[in-house]
């Protein structure tokens, strides 16, 4: 496609849509916001005075939004159980769709998401933006060019000290899950790409709703008394197809360190871990002694004359290329697919308490 511009719809003008759509849209030269769609249409007057948007509809029916055949994207940022449904909908009218994280509730859905994008010919991507932070690229990197060796342990952490989310429906119950459904997708997203492991076998999980009634401390101010409807925190053990072990750990409100959004892997030649505030450790032995460095993330060469790229804006300039390319996304739905697929056996197996065991 050698479209220059794309034009762009935001369906859902909440939270992400402001601190990471509109933002990423307005830093991308191949983009032109066209179109804002909510229910509550004053949260789409809202953004364009916070932006100072020009030339932007307004819309509180996707369905109306997506007739508009001038629009080439729509990004999907509303709460999970309406993500297969708007984001099918809109693959039908001949869009592509950056669809927000987790992808759908359950892999039937993101099952059927992908063979819209399919019978339509259009492209589909997930908002795991996380991937785009220096650190996970190097993990990456290290893990693809086999400096780990055998991994066969990782731990994804989506740990925070008192963050819960409780605008919007996070903690309603209306969301589809807790803490399960929002950072914990992020953190085994970056687990399963860095492994490049998709063939989960079994997960045994449970899940707690320990610190709901304890409000005091959250950084975003205190929830309402009983509203907290879902789990706090989600702990399970996978085990994929070739024998490797994941842990993950997920709570908005835990007494212990924060980690979040982060990776640990450990392999035969050497271990890595994500830091919080940026920056990785590499371990393993060499010369016979144990060793720990830190790879300097700075940017190299003439900092002044390099314009960083926030992680999150980098989400919306790839899709772009990949569009114009006509090649995979850079996040591939199949693989947001697996980190539902395996979200959907978490909750499962703390329902029934046994072990849930994949196709
Ligand atoms: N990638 C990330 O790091 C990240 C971070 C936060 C949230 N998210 C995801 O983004 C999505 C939205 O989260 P949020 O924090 O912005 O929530 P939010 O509640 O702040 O915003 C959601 C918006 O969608 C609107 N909406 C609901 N139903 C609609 C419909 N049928 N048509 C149009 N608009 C509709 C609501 O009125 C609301 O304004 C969720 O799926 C969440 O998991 C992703």
């Amino acid at each position: 496609m050698d479209k220059k511009i794309f034009n762009v719809a935001v369906i859902g003008c909440g939270w992400i849509a402001e601190d990471k759509h509109i933002p990423g849209l307005l830093a991308n030269k191949d983009a032109k916001i066209t179109a804002l769609c909510d229910v509550m249409p004053e949260k789409a007057r809202r953004l364009i005075d916070v932006f100072g948007l020009e030339d932007v509809s307004i819309y509180t029916d996707y369905r109306e939004l997506l007739q508009d055949e001038d629009i080439d994207i729509v990004h999907v940022a509303v709460p999970n159980p309406l993500h297969c449904r708007l984001t099918v909908d809109a693959l039908n009218a001949g869009k592509h769709v950056l669809c927000e994280k987790p992808m759908a509730l359950t892999k039937a859905e993101c099952m059927e998401m992908i063979a819209a994008a399919k019978r339509n010919e259009r492209k589909l991507t997930v908002g795991f933006q996380w991937r785009y932070r220096p650190e996970a690229l190097y993990i990456k990197e290290a893990c693809d060019k086999g400096q780990l060796g055998d991994i066969y342990y990782a731990k994804a952490h989506a740990v925070r000290y008192r963050a819960v989310p409780y605008w919007g429906e996070y903690i309603t119950g209306n969301n589809g899950g807790g803490i399960l459904i929002d950072g914990a997708p992020h953190a085994l997203d970056l687990t399963l790409w860095a492994m490049n492991n998709y063939e989960p076998y079994s997960v045994k999980a449970h899940t707690y709703r320990k610190m709901a009634d304890r409000p005091e401390g959250n950084i975003w101010g205190e929830w309402p008394e009983d509203d907290f409807k879902v789990e706090d925190t989600g702990l399970a053990m996978i085990t994929m197809k070739n024998g490797a072990t994941i842990y993950l750990e997920a709570a908005w409100s835990m007494n212990m360190i924060s980690r979040d959004m982060t990776a640990t892997l450990v392999g035969t030649e050497a271990g890595i871990d994500m830091q919080n505030e940026g920056g990785v450790r590499i371990n393993g032995v060499q010369n016979g002694r144990p060793y720990v460095t830190e790879p300097d993330m700075s940017i190299p060469g003439a900092p002044f004359s390099i314009k960083p790229v926030a992680p999150m804006y980098r989400e919306s300039m790839e899709f772009i290329k990949a569009i114009r390319e006509n090649r995979e996304p850079f996040v591939r739905p199949e693989q947001a697919m697996v980190v539902t697929q395996i979200i959907e056996g978490i909750y499962e197996s703390a329902k029934t308490g046994k072990e849930v065991f994949f196709e």
